[in-house]
């Protein structure tokens, strides 16, 4: 099991935009060390599996499309309490009910183009690290 470590990626918006700089500057000012990074796109298949929790969900679909439409950047973050840490600097879910200053309420647009992933929880930071990253391209 993983601690003191979270799984994010920087969602297609985030790198189409040009946002990809930016949101690392953020990521690094606020004390998360970036032990592993790669930019990817993920397949249907691979985004299926990745949301398999949503899979009963209405926007299961539109989540799946817009997660698959570019290029990612896949991350895993260390600090102390990351997950937690980590949630409270996206901010919400929906950038409209985002907190000033939060990753979120400066770069999301929607819901869907909500710029940032963060795991919910650091069972599901392990496994969703797991998902993406080989024991060899985690560091530190
Ligand atoms: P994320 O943190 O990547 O985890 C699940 C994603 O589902 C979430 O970000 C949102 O982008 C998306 N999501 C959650 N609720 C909705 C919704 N009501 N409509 C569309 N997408 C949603």
């Amino acid at each position: 099991m993983i601690t003191n470590r979270t799984f994010t990626m920087l969602k297609p918006d985030s790198v189409s935009k040009g946002n990809i700089g930016a949101i690392l500057e953020k990521i690094n000012a606020s004390g998360f060390k970036i032990v592993a990074m790669k930019l990817t796109q993920l397949s249907r298949e691979d985004a299926e599996k990745f949301y398999a929790v949503h899979k009963e969900l209405p926007f299961f679909d539109k989540l799946v499309t817009f997660m698959t439409s570019g290029p990612i950047v896949a991350a895993i973050l260390e600090k102390e309490n990351a997950v937690e840490d980590f949630r409270l600097l996206i901010g919400a879910t929906n950038p409209d009910d985002a907190v000033e200053g939060t990753i979120r309420k400066s770069f999301a647009t929607s819901v869907t183009e909500n710029a940032v992933h963060g795991s919910d929880s650091d069972e599901n930071a392990a496994l969703e690290s797991e998902f993406h990253f080989s024991k060899n391209e985690i560091f530190g």
